[in-house]
């Protein structure tokens, strides 16, 4: 007698589907994105990102004591600073607003953890020079307007060891500038900062999805950026930028977006010994408040299975703009 395979018998009930899930979320292996902007008195909405704001550095404190109290594993902060010019250069001033933000970020954490009331989370820092320049691209660019990969290495190693300085547990590299990982390291190391580790975005696609982003950051580009990050019909040069970074020394390597590159995603986690992170971006975040809020999708239903679908694709650690508000859920539910 042929047996009837029954899979759904692990489907029955909640406790059965709960006991037998392959994959779990936790509030620490999120990571919230955080904006702080110079120069303003009260946070800012963000109209494509409906419930993210630009934090002035008076109602940034409060975020991150939220996230602190929800249990997310890190944040990752980009500032805005006031005014911007071709170098970029309030990215390597050591009080610029970004710098500025880490540091306040550092105390309130050490604090915390020193008090025994929460159990810390990983500051992380963008190092990239698009919120910083006046024409919005990553990098300096060449006497012809061309990004000039070699001539912003120096600046993205003297901005990374300021971030160190502020109290930065990671930098961030995000301009995809060749070489970005290996000069950083070196940098880091040389200034004494052996300890604090680089999250490459490794595998950045030039994307549509970071549409709302640039309204996040006031952004000044004009054009694209489609010199330095990756095309999106590309999935084995995902996979090599993952290899060179690691080459360079990355403690951890990056996918972004998330949600459109989940093959990229898993291919890279496969291959790469080291913890892979994924940036659920501000397209994938607005295309989901706003179906929801039309009454489209069910909100919390959709959010967290698109989190739950990167985590399953190979990501230890999700980057996503609901970090705090999964992490609250998580702990009701436990
Ligand atoms: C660059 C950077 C960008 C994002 C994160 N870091 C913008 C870009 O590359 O154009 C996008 C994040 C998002 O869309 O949520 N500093």
């Amino acid at each position: 007698m042929t047996v009837l395979l029954r899979p759904r018998r692990l489907r029955t009930n909640p406790a059965m589907r709960r006991l037998v899930a392959e994959t779990r979320l936790h509030a620490r292996d999120l990571v919230l994105p955080m904006f702080v902007k110079e120069g303003i008195d009260a946070p800012h909405p963000i109209a494509s990102m409906p419930g993210v704001v630009q934090h002035s550095e008076a109602s940034f404190p409060g975020a991150v004591r939220e996230a602190l109290a929800a249990g997310v594993g890190g944040i990752m902060l980009f500032g805005i600073p006031a005014v911007r010019d071709a170098a970029g250069s309030a990215g390597t001033d050591p009080d610029g607003v970004l710098q500025r933000a880490l540091r306040t970020a550092r105390s309130i954490v050490d604090s915390e953890v020193a008090a025994g009331t929460s159990q810390g989370l990983v500051v992380m820092a963008d190092t990239c020079l698009d919120e910083f320049t006046d024409h919005g691209h990553c990098g300096v660019l060449d006497d012809q307007g061309r990004v000039d990969n070699d001539a912003t290495l120096p600046v993205y190693a003297a901005m990374a060891v300021e971030q160190a300085r502020a109290g930065a547990d990671v930098v961030a590299p995000s301009g995809m500038m060749d070489g970005q990982v290996a000069v950083i390291r070196d940098a880091l190391d040389d200034a004494g900062f052996g300890d604090v580790a680089i999250l490459a975005y490794s595998a950045k696609y030039a994307s549509a999805f970071y549409g709302p982003f640039r309204e996040a950051v006031d952004s000044a580009l004009q054009g694209d950026r489609r010199t330095y990050q990756m095309d999106a019909a590309n999935g084995r040069e995902g996979e090599r930028e993952a290899d060179i970074d690691l080459a360079e020394g990355a403690d951890m390597v990056m996918v972004k977006p998330a949600g459109s590159y989940l093959d990229v995603l898993a291919r890279v986690a496969e291959r790469s010994d080291v913890p892979v992170a994924a940036y659920q971006v501000s397209g994938e975040y607005a295309m989901i408040e706003a179906a929801a809020a039309n009454g489209w999708i069910d909100r919390r239903g959709a959010i967290l299975e698109s989190v739950l679908g990167i985590r399953r694709a190979g990501a230890n650690v999700v980057l996503t703009y609901w970090a705090t508000e999964i992490a609250a859920w998580l702990a009701a539910d436990a």
